[in-house]
Parts: structure tokens; sequence; C-alpha cells
């Protein structure tokens, strides 16, 4: 591929990102105990940054114990988890890559099983296997799995509460970046969708109120977060649904996002039902993180099919996105961003393999 843009580093607040292109968060469902890191994490995470990712975004990590998506994710609410990531972002960084971290609550896609066990994130875990009563705006069940419970005033106050202590463990755990989940049908995405949220108070109806709790969330953790480091928002274009939201009402969301001190907007689409799949195409929520871009006026990476070398060279030779994330693609290969790159300049690569250059 012609590097064109993709290795000139980008820098936000006091952070400088080596690279454009970014490891998306992606689950594992390893976690040990209690939600902390395991060797796993360790391997998997380090390869990706020592195979020349230049951010790695740590999976969904939740913000409490009923805000995980399966009884095996990551968690950062406890001392315990708060040692594990310690020496999980100290390895990307020593390793070379910027460490960041997703804070999440799954909201009603919460307590289900790992997507290799069963029929995974379709399979609810019981309450009496250790699983738990989710909880979300309104009491309206993601497919086959359990009904949440529709939120109180002092549950949304929780959660709110719940982002801010993530954040301030995110940072005490050396994390340089923290990232918003805001996306993907969970939680903060449940209440900005009326597809999922049919309240009847101010957090429910007009696009003002649906927005009220994430942009309650995006305050919190902007002002738990030491001035000097960025925060990123995952957000959602199109529901990809008859009556959900559009690409109007998230660039009023992007906005608002931007005034409260976002640094980059991290744009997918979909995953909010169970039955409306986004579409299967190369790069297919480009178009919506230019327009973004152009709406709130702040940095934007898309994600989603962005890994074909023809189309990445396209981007980097004459898009106005900021950065590029990549999922899937880095899982098949930790090296696949060297790879993108190519073998000149050598000093793109670790030193330690400048001989097999
Ligand atoms: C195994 C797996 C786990 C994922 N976990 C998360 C997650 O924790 N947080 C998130 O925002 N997206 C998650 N995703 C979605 C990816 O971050 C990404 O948005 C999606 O795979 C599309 O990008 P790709 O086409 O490059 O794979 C996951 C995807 C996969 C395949």
């Amino acid at each position: 591929m012609d590097r064109g843009r993709s290795t000139e580093p980008l820098k936000l607040r006091e952070v400088r990102i080596a690279n454009r292109i970014w490891m998306s968060p992606m689950c594992q469902y390893s976690a040990g105990q209690d939600g902390v890191p395991t060797n796993w994490h360790g391997v998997h995470y380090g390869s990706r940054a020592v195979g020349g990712s230049g951010m790695i975004m740590v999976e969904s990590t939740a913000v409490g114990p009923r805000h995980r998506t399966t009884p095996h994710d990551l968690g950062i609410w406890s001392a315990e988890q708060i040692v594990g990531h310690r020496m999980l972002a100290s390895q990307i960084k020593e390793l070379g890559s910027v460490a960041a971290i997703q804070l999440n609550s799954a909201g009603r896609k919460s307590s289900h099983r790992q997507p290799w066990v069963q029929s995974g994130q379709n399979s609810a875990v019981p309450v009496q296997d250790g699983g738990w009563v989710p909880l979300a705006p309104s009491p309206i069940a993601f497919g086959k799995l359990t009904a949440p419970a529709g939120m109180t005033a002092a549950d949304i106050d929780d959660v709110v509460d719940a982002f801010a202590a993530a954040t301030v463990n995110a940072h005490d755990a050396g994390y340089d970046v923290v990232e918003i989940h805001a996306a993907h049908g969970y939680l903060l995405h449940q209440f900005l969708s009326p597809v999922s949220n049919a309240r009847q108070d101010e957090y429910g109806g007009s696009l003002e109120n649906r927005m009220r709790l994430p942009l309650r969330v995006a305050k919190a953790v902007r002002d738990a977060f030491p001035p000097e480091k960025p925060m990123l928002v995952r957000v959602t274009a199109t529901d990809w649904i008859e009556g959900g939201i559009t690409l109007d009402e998230a660039k009023v969301f992007a906005k608002r996002l931007a005034r409260l001190g976002t640094d980059l907007l991290d744009v997918t689409s979909g995953a909010l039902a169970a039955d409306a799949p986004p579409p299967n195409r190369q790069g297919l929520n480009l178009d919506f993180a230019e327009s973004i871009k152009r709406a709130a006026g702040i940095a934007v990476a898309p994600v989603g099919q962005m890994a074909d070398p023809d189309l990445l060279r396209d981007v980097f030779e004459s898009s106005s996105v900021d950065a590029v994330i990549i999922g899937r693609a880095l899982l098949r290969d930790p090296y696949y961003a060297l790879r993108l790159v190519g073998d000149q300049p050598k000093e793109y690569w670790p030193s330690q393999y400048h001989r097999a250059l």
C-alpha cells in the first residue's frame, strides 16, 4: 500500500499517536475472576502493539458488575482490576503504542454467554447460573436475552457516577485515552434510540431527552480525566431501522459531544436490534464519518470493513478522516498494520526485527 498519511503522527491534546491505523475495541470474554485482565490480554494486546497499531483500544470494559455483557468481561471498578490494567497499559505503552480503554455499560445486551458457547450473544445466562437482570431505559428485551428492568432516576445517576469512577481508575491504571461506548446497541445507545427507549420522563421522547444520559456521562468522564488526556466517543451514525436514529440526529449528538470537549468520534453504525444487521460492504461508515466531521468540526475515525489496502490507500490520499480503526483483520493478523505500510522506511518496524527486512 502507498503509505500516504497513514504514518503521519496525530496529536490529541498532549497525547502523540505515531500513526493513523488503530486497533478497534474487541471483547475477548477472557477475564479472570471478577473482571481482572489475564495473560491472554497481555499477549493479545501486546502483540498488536508490536504489530504497529498506533493506538490499542482495550475492549469494552464494564463500569460495574451489572454493566458487563458476560460474566467474563473486563471490569474497571475494583482495586484488583486496576492492578491488572496497570500491567496491561504499561505493556502496551512499552511496546510502542498508545494505551486506550473503552468504558461501557451493556444495558439490555447484558448477561449473555461467551460467543463461542451455545448460541453465544443470543443466549442468556440465567440468574440462577450466575447471571443478572440487565438494566435498560425501558423493559424491552434484546432478542432472546433476559428482559431488562427499566431504570429508575437513581439508577441513571448511578451510571453517571460509575462512568466517572471508571475514568478515574483508567487514569490511575495509566491509560492515555478513554473512549465512551455510545454505539452497538449498548446502554447509552439504548437511551439515544427511540427503538429501545420508550421512557415518558426527561430521558425519553425528544432527541434532547434521549441524549440527556449520554451527554451527562460524557461531561462526567471529561471532568474526571486529566485535561492533557483525550476522550473519544464511539457513536452510531444510523440504526439501519425505520424509526431509529438517523444521520441527522447523529450529527446533532456529535456537535453536542464536541462542545463538551470530545477529541475524536469513532464512527460506527447498527447493532441496536437483533433483527437489523448493518449492510455488508467495504467502508460502510466512511461517508458517515466524513459527514459527522463536517457537522461537529472535530477529528473522526471510521470503523467497519476498513481494512482493504486499496480502500485505505484512497482514504489516506483523499479522505478528510483523521485515522482508521480496524477490527477483525487484526484478530486474524496481529501485524496487519506493519504489513499494510510495508518494510520501508524500516524505522517504522521494531528495531529488533530490522535484520529481517
Ligand atoms: C470478537 C469481536 C468483539 C468485539 N467487541 C467489541 C467491543 O468490545 N466494543 C466495540 O465497540 N465493538 C466491538 N466489536 C466491533 C468491532 O470493534 C468493530 O467495530 C467491528 O468488528 C467492525 O470492524 P471490522 O470490520 O474492522 O471488524 C467487536 C467485534 C468482534 C469481531
